[in-house]
């Protein structure tokens, strides 16, 4: 499924608190400082519009999450929806997460990763740019805490398929967990906007659930 235009964020909307570029960030430093408290953190990899990151940073005030989006403006556009909600817990970061997770997250300091229907690279020669790729996996079982979660969902049956076998043969995380579809309730009550347009085409989304220790 191609992506449709995407609205303008208004210039007069202050992103100061919610949008960081990860260049105007040192390679190392303590990601937690950026939030002011520290707390169980959860990261989302390619958080494209936001709508998991705004619900689930309104649902989850005692914990503070990280959107990190390659794509500048899908990073702004997210972070202008934490903006409008005057978010404390919540910030996006603008950057290639593969290359964050490498340099920031220490060993043990993630309650939760989140990535929901990542770019499938379907043609053979591109598929070495899926961010479901090994360096990546064990970049997640280091920095998950003991009992902290991976989350994966996707619409790929065959990304979802060959993303489960590897893991089973890279790291040693307890799953898939089996997790099921609630209904929706209203129009936006789904996991991200891509779970929205493909249950809403009544295609199938492939759902997984590891937990580290
Ligand atoms: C298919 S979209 C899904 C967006 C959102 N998760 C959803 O479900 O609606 C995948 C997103 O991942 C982003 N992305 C791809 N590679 C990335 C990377 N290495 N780091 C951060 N974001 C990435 C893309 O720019 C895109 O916005």
């Amino acid at each position: 499924m191609g992506r449709r235009a995407l609205r303008k964020v208004d210039p007069a909307l202050d992103l100061s608190r919610h949008f960081r570029e990860a260049t105007d960030l040192p390679t190392q430093f303590d990601v937690q400082s950026l939030f002011g408290r520290p707390a169980p953190l959860e990261v989302e990899v390619g958080s494209g519009k936001g709508l998991f990151l705004s619900a689930a940073s309104r649902a989850n005030p005692d914990h503070n999450f990280f959107g990190i989006e390659i794509a500048r403006k899908y990073a702004r556009y997210a972070a202008a929806r934490l903006a409008k909600q005057e978010s404390t817990n919540a910030l996006m970061i603008s950057g290639d997460a593969l290359l964050l997770f490498r340099q920031w997250f220490p060993a043990n300091s993630l309650a939760a990763i989140h990535i929901y229907f990542p770019d499938p690279w379907w043609k053979k020669r591109h598929k070495k740019r899926r961010v479901m790729n090994e360096d990546f996996l064990h970049d997640v079982e280091r920095t998950l805490v003991s009992g902290g979660r991976l989350h994966f969902w996707t619409d790929v049956e065959e990304y979802f398929q060959t993303t489960l076998a590897l893991i089973a043969q890279t790291v040693k995380l307890d799953g898939p967990l089996s997790v099921s579809e609630k209904p929706a309730e209203h129009d936006l009550d789904y996991r991200t906007h891509f779970e929205r347009r493909t249950r809403q085409s009544e295609l199938p989304v492939y759902r997984a659930e590891f937990k580290n220790g």
